[in-house]
C-alpha cells in the first residue's frame, strides 16, 4: 500500500466481524446495478464462469443460478466458510474452492466468463501478472467471453472521502493503458445505510479514521459510488 494511503480495516472485518461486511454488502448498490450491467455484458447462461476471490460469496449468490457452471477460488479460509453457507442449496450448485488466482486448479481453456470484483486492483503487481497469465491460460474465447473485472472508480464520493481516489486512478490505469483492460461502463450508484448512525459504525470500522471524522462533520446515510466494469477479451 501507498503509505500515503490510509490505512483500512477490511481484511481484519473478514476476520474478527464479518456483519460489518455483511452490513457494508447491504448497503452497496442497492438498486443491484452492478449485476444487471455484468450480465447484459456477459450473459451467463450456458457457460463456465470462474469468479476469482469470491469473499462472502455475495455475488455468488446473484451470479451462478444465472450459469451453466459456476467455479470460484478464494484464499481464505474463513471467507470460504461464510461463502459455503451463503451458498448452499442454490442450482447449479456452485464449486468454490479454497486455491488462489495466480495458482488456479483448472485445465487450459476451461472456462468461458471469468469475473473478479473488488479483487485485481488490490493484488501487488506480481501477483496481477500471475493472475492475468493464469487468466489467459485458463479461459478460451467467445463472444462476451474473457476475463470481467468490477472495481471502484476513482472519481466519486466514496473514494474522495476515503482518499482513495489517486491511487485507484492509477492502478485503473494501468489496467487500461498496460494490461489491455477496457472500461466498458461507470455505474452510478450508491452506499445507502438505514441510517447515518449505521453509516458511521460501518464506513468508520472498515475505512478508518479519516472517513470516520468527515461523517461526523456531515452526517449522511447515503454516499455516491461509482463502480466501473472492465474487460479483457482471451
Ligand atoms: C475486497 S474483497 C472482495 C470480495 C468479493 N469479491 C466481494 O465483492 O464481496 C477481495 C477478495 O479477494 C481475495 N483475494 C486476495 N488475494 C487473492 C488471490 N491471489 N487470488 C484470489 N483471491 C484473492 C480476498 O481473500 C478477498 O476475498
Amino acid at each position: 500500500m501507498n503509505p500515503s494511503t490510509p490505512p483500512e480495516n477490511w481484511d481484519r472485518a473478514y476476520r474478527e466481524a464479518p456483519e460489518i461486511f455483511e452490513a457494508f454488502s447491504r448497503a452497496e448498490d442497492p438498486e443491484g446495478r452492478v449485476v444487471r450491467s455484468l450480465l447484459a455484458h456477459a450473459p451467463l447462461s450456458g457457460r463456465t464462469v470462474l469468479e476469482l476471490g469470491y469473499g462472502t460469496g455475495r455475488y455468488t449468490r446473484e451470479l451462478a443460478p444465472q450459469s451453466g457452471c459456476y467455479l470460484g477460488v478464494e484464499p481464505s479460509p474463513t471467507l470460504h466458510s461464510l461463502a459455503r453457507r451463503a451458498c448452499a442449496g442454490l442450482t447449479p450448485t456452485p464449486f468454490l474452492l479454497r486455491a488462489r488466482g495466480q495458482a488456479l486448479p483448472l485445465r487450459a481453456a476451461s472456462v468461458d466468463v471469468m469475473i473478479a470484483a473488488w479483487v485485481v486492483v488490490n493484488l501487488r503487481p506480481a501477483i496481477r501478472e500471475a493472475v492475468q497469465r493464469e487468466a489467459a491460460r485458463v479461459l478460451r474465447p467467445g463472444p462476451g467471453h474473457g476475463l470481467w473485472l468490477i472495481e471502484n472508480h476513482w472519481n466519486s464520493q466514496f473514494q474522495r472521502c476515503r482518499g482513495r481516489g489517486g491511487e485507484d486512478e492509477a492502478r485503473l490505469r494501468h489496467l487500461i493503458e498496460v494490461d489491455g483492460f477496457r472500461m466498458v461502463e461507470t455505474i452510478a450508484t450508491k452506499l445507502r445505510f438505514p441510517d447515518a448512525a449505521e453509516a458511521e459504525r460501518v464506513l468508520g470500522y472498515l475505512c478508518g479514521e479519516a472517513l470516520l471524522a468527515r461523517l461526523r462533520r456531515r452526517p449522511t446515510a447515503t454516499l455516491e459510488h461509482r463502480v466501473v466494469l472492465l474487460h479483457r477479451p482471451v
